[in-house]
């Protein structure tokens, strides 16, 4: 069984520990891709990390997910509360999918509170810090079980 799991990032998530580090920390992207790299093969769950800056770039990435990923987590980013393209791509994944924030988008602008990922999340963690990525992979774990 393919126990590979995406785990994919919008826009501006390149910058991350450097961006608004007092609302996103001071851990890197890559900090986030050792660390699931590390849990994933306690879990024995392979973890492919990616972030692109643009809509298409990470719908590529779910419908290569479709053959390639048991499983999807994704921190959308700003697309979370405007992409109804990365919703529908969700919709044609068939694996289990859990949507991370940061932040807590709740204790934010109103504009975060919505999210159309959510619609299709098997889950969601917001506020956990880049802690939510690796309690989002052990939650996959249990789901793929
Ligand atoms: C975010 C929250 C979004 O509202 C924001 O646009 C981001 C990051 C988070 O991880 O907290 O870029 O998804």
């Amino acid at each position: 069984m393919n126990r590979r799991i995406y785990i994919l990032n919008g826009p501006n998530l390149n910058l991350l520990g450097k961006r608004q580090p007092e609302i996103y920390g001071h851990d890197t992207l890559a900090d986030v891709e050792r660390d699931c790299a590390a849990l994933g093969a306690e879990l024995g769950l392979e973890t492919a990390l990616f972030q692109s800056n643009h809509e298409g770039g990470i719908i590529d990435r779910i419908h290569e997910a479709r053959d390639q990923a048991a499983g999807i987590i994704i921190n959308p980013a700003a697309y979370t509360h405007t992409s109804v393209a990365i919703l529908d791509a969700l919709n044609a994944f068939d694996g289990p999918v859990l949507e991370v924030h940061i932040s807590n988008v709740h204790k934010r602008e109103s504009f975060r509170h919505h999210s159309y990922v959510s619609l299709r999340a098997d889950g969601v963690i917001a506020g956990f810090g880049v802690q939510g990525y690796t309690l989002a992979l052990r939650r996959m774990a249990t789901l793929l079980a």
